[in-house]
């Protein structure tokens, strides 16, 4: 790979021992995946956020004791825990002290406390084209393919180095060339009216995702008057159940307003296709519970928006939670205070719902809770759930999980389409 000679001087350690290190390991990724240079990028999004093994924290650590510090604006993914309500969240003591470890580090390094996974709703919003470093699946693939935004899938540790460096190897989708649509993916009996059932929106993700693999798929047949919070449930269930790091959608996404310009002026190399019995079969298999029971319902994965939190609002309609049921919506830190300010929270707490900050509802640790199933409107949540928590999980709207914790009884009403 071609360096200029500040870049040299900084893998000589002329520049410090953490920016050497931080170099050396992008230098070598580069080299790994064939780039020919370092290109400059504008703003990180750190996923190595949440504890998982010591080596982590201690990556992080050692960078801060050398005087790392981001040279770019960053931000953070979620922690493990509720940083500023742990007590209720009855973290474990051991996880806590670890997280709050990568708290101090991040903090001292620059970082902006955002811990959440849905950036592109608040804060450091990229613009299209804008060259960047992001990490989380569903960040990426939503900057990617919604924004237009460019970036590869940056792994864990990675992204600390290049957020330290402010450059990434210039490969892969940081490239014009790379980001033409391979497969083109058409809705065989799925029509434009079927999207007014919000379901869609994660189910078909979850199945586009499963055909994608790791190649960019065109998706045609989408309304182009979708909302932002559908292409979100999209994306993330896209992102969870393929290696998904761009798609498009022909006529919605800022690179695919036609055929011609997602394909780059070329054939696609393959045509699938999504039928509404691959959405069912996909629905079928986020449920693993067969019972009705469901204890615990976890919206918020990818953070919910403020606009979320009003129609969950609307979907109570001044009823409460059963006894039997906790509920509870993860989000950031911005988004709380947005609907404490507006009187949302406190109306949703009156029904019973708790709302957590800074975590991601599948790192929590379950072992201080009873729970035995959950039921999300998130696709990638189900998707997860069982492998990640333990935990049956089962597949709804927004408004199931609500009938679901008001009745105290699982309550699916089904894809729209079945209904008539
Ligand atoms: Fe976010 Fe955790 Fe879901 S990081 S997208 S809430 S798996």
């Amino acid at each position: 790979m071609k360096l200029t000679s500040d870049e040299q001087d900084t893998l000589q350690g002329n520049h410090g021992e953490a920016a050497r290190l931080a170099m050396a390991v992008i230098v070598d990724i580069g080299e790994l995946f064939g780039a020919e240079e370092l290109i400059p990028v504008s703003q990180a999004h750190i996923d190595t956020t949440i504890y998982m093994v010591d080596a982590g924290v201690e990556f992080v650590e050692k960078l801060c004791e050398l005087g790392a510090r981001f040279s770019i604006p960053t931000q953070l993914n979620p922690s493990a825990v509720d940083l500023q309500r742990p007590e209720k969240l009855r973290a474990d003591g051991e996880i806590l002290e670890k997280s709050r470890r990568l708290e101090r580090a991040y903090l001292k390094m620059g970082a902006i406390p955002t811990w959440t996974c849905a950036p592109y709703q608040q804060g450091l919003v990229p613009m299209f084209g804008e060259q960047i470093a992001w990490g989380e699946s569903n960040a990426i693939a939503f900057a990617n393919s919604i924004l237009g935004a460019r970036t590869n899938r940056y792994a864990d540790l990675m992204d600390i180095c290049v957020a330290i460096i402010g450059k990434a190897p210039g490969f892969g989708l940081h490239l014009t060339r790379n980001r033409k649509a391979q497969l083109l993916v058409k809705l065989a009996d799925i029509g434009s009216d079927r999207f007014r059932d919000k379901t869609l929106f994660p189910l078909l993700g979850f199945v586009f995702g499963e055909l994608a693999g790791d190649r960019i798929g065109a998706l045609e047949g989408m309304p182009k008057d979708v909302e932002v919070d559908d292409l979100k449930a999209f994306s993330a269930a896209a992102a969870s159940s393929g290696a998904v790091g761009l798609f498009h959608i022909i006529g919605v996404t800022p690179e695919a307003q036609t055929r011609e310009m997602a394909f780059q002026g070329e054939a696609p190399e393959k045509t699938l296709e999504i039928t509404s019995q691959m959405i069912q079969n996909a629905e079928d298999r986020l449920r693993t519970t067969n019972g009705r029971e469901a204890d615990l319902i976890s919206l918020g994965c990818p953070h919910y928006s403020a606009v979320q939190f009003s129609r969950l609002r609307d979907c109570f309609a001044g009823r409460k939670v059963h006894d039997s049921v906790s509920f509870w919506v993860n989000t950031s830190r911005s988004v709380y205070s947005w609907i404490e300010n507006s009187g949302v929270l406190q109306e949703l707490e009156q029904a019973g719902v708790t709302v957590f900050v800074d975590g991601c509802p599948l790192q929590y640790p379950k072992k201080n809770w009873n729970f035995t199933v959950a039921m999300s409107d998130s696709a990638k949540f189900a998707n997860y759930c069982f492998s990640q928590t333990g935990l049956e999980v089962a597949f709804g709207s927004m408004a199931d999980c609500v009938e679901t914790a008001v009745y105290g009884k699982i309550i699916r009403r089904g894809l729209s389409w079945q209904q008539s």
